[in-house]
């Protein structure tokens, strides 16, 4: 049988190119469940994926998309049968296994979740690896003491989609926020979501060469790397936690130790796509039961066909473009 997806190829020269193709559900890999995809959500990754990088996809032709969201068609797990609501968010979907920007996946059953029952696909997928991520950084902060009473988080690449739900999140639980971006037609949007102040993207780009700078906040998510990376730490007050998310701009860490045996700021790593599937659905849990999460959850999505996510939004994505999350309707 044929479905839809996008198809990435990469010619003898290099030259990558996309397209939407028919393929045959019999060419999909291995594994334990097929699963009719109804959304998918575009995210930094698939973008990378979609043009050629292959630091996170060795081999072409490839279907990206790490996030995807449907109803088991064929299992032989008892756990997902047939008729089952499901959605998987990370492994190796979407990297090096044919992934969701597709109306099909097959994929081993530790992967899968179940949809929780008050939300639909598309609220999945609007949440998606971005908002779960940013709901990983703030807890593992708060692991490490981080409370609304020491002062506001700085959020970085603040439209994008982990920015977007760091915002949501951090107001949700009582934060002043500063959002940090590049765009000048956002102050709506962000304060929408509920941030406090909003800042250019020069605010966390310090150039003087000190080692340390006057502190203004007391934690932050951080999703863009390089010289702003580095800025959150040295801005940082005593004992605040900075959230290292991604790799927007850079990929690099540099600086010195003195944030953190002067002011004992903490650097942690947030790694969502393997993290255990106990661990991933403790979280979704929470994610499911945030009400203020829910209730701005149409205002962060733009649902998108795969032909316009390929002719569109892809590239929008890799030029910092995006505001929100942008969620594939695979079945359009
Ligand atoms: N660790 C994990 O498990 C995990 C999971 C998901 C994502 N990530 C990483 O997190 C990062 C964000 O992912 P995403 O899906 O949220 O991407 P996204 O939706 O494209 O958001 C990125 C945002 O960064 C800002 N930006 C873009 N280019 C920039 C530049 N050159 N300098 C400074 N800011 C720039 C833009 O926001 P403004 O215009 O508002 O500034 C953009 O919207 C990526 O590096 C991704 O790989 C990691």
């Amino acid at each position: 049988m044929a479905f839809k997806a996008l198809w990435i190829t990469e010619d003898s020269n290099g030259k990558i190119s996309r397209e939407i193709k028919k393929r045959e559900i019999a060419d999909l890999p291995d594994g334990d469940v097929l699963i009719r995809v109804h959304y998918s959500g575009l995210n930094f990754k698939d973008a990378l994926s979609a043009s050629g990088n292959k630091g996170i996809t060795r081999k072409y032709p490839h279907t990206p998309g790490i996030d995807a969201a449907g109803i088991v068609e064929q299992t032989n797990n008892a756990e997902f049968p047939v008729g089952a609501e499901v959605f998987v968010s990370g492994y190796d979907l979407g990297m090096n296994t044919s992934g969701g920007f597709a109306q099909y996946v097959r994929v081993p059953a530790p992967w899968i979740i179940n949809k929780p029952a008050n939300l639909s696909f598309k609220d999945v997928m609007t949440i998606g690896t971005a908002g779960f991520t940013a709901a990983v950084a703030l807890r593992k902060m708060e692991l490490l003491g981080q409370v609304p009473a020491a002062g506001p988080l700085v959020i970085t690449g603040s439209t994008g989609g982990v920015g977007s739900f760091a915002v949501l999140l951090a107001a949700s639980a009582g934060y002043q926020t500063i959002a940090i971006t590049g765009k000048t037609n956002a102050n709506e949007y962000l304060h929408s979501l509920g941030a406090t102040t909003i800042e250019s993207r020069s605010f966390v780009d310090d150039k003087s060469g000190k080692a340390l700078i006057r502190p203004q906040w007391a934690g932050g998510i951080e999703t863009i790397g390089g010289n702003i990376l580095q800025t959150l730490l040295k801005g940082c007050k005593p004992e605040g936690t900075i959230a290292c998310t991604g790799l927007v701009a850079s990929n690099l860490l540099e600086g010195t130790v003195f944030p953190f045996i002067l002011n004992g700021v903490n650097l942690v790593g947030v790694g969502s796509a393997e993290m255990p599937i106990g661990k991933k659905k403790e979280i979704w849990n929470q994610l499911a039961n945030n009400k203020i999460l829910l209730g701005n959850l149409s205002a962060i999505a733009t649902e998108v066909s795969l032909d316009e996510l390929n002719e569109v939004y892809i590239e929008k994505m890799l030029q910092g473009e995006i505001m929100g999350r942008i969620v594939v309707n695979t079945q359009l």
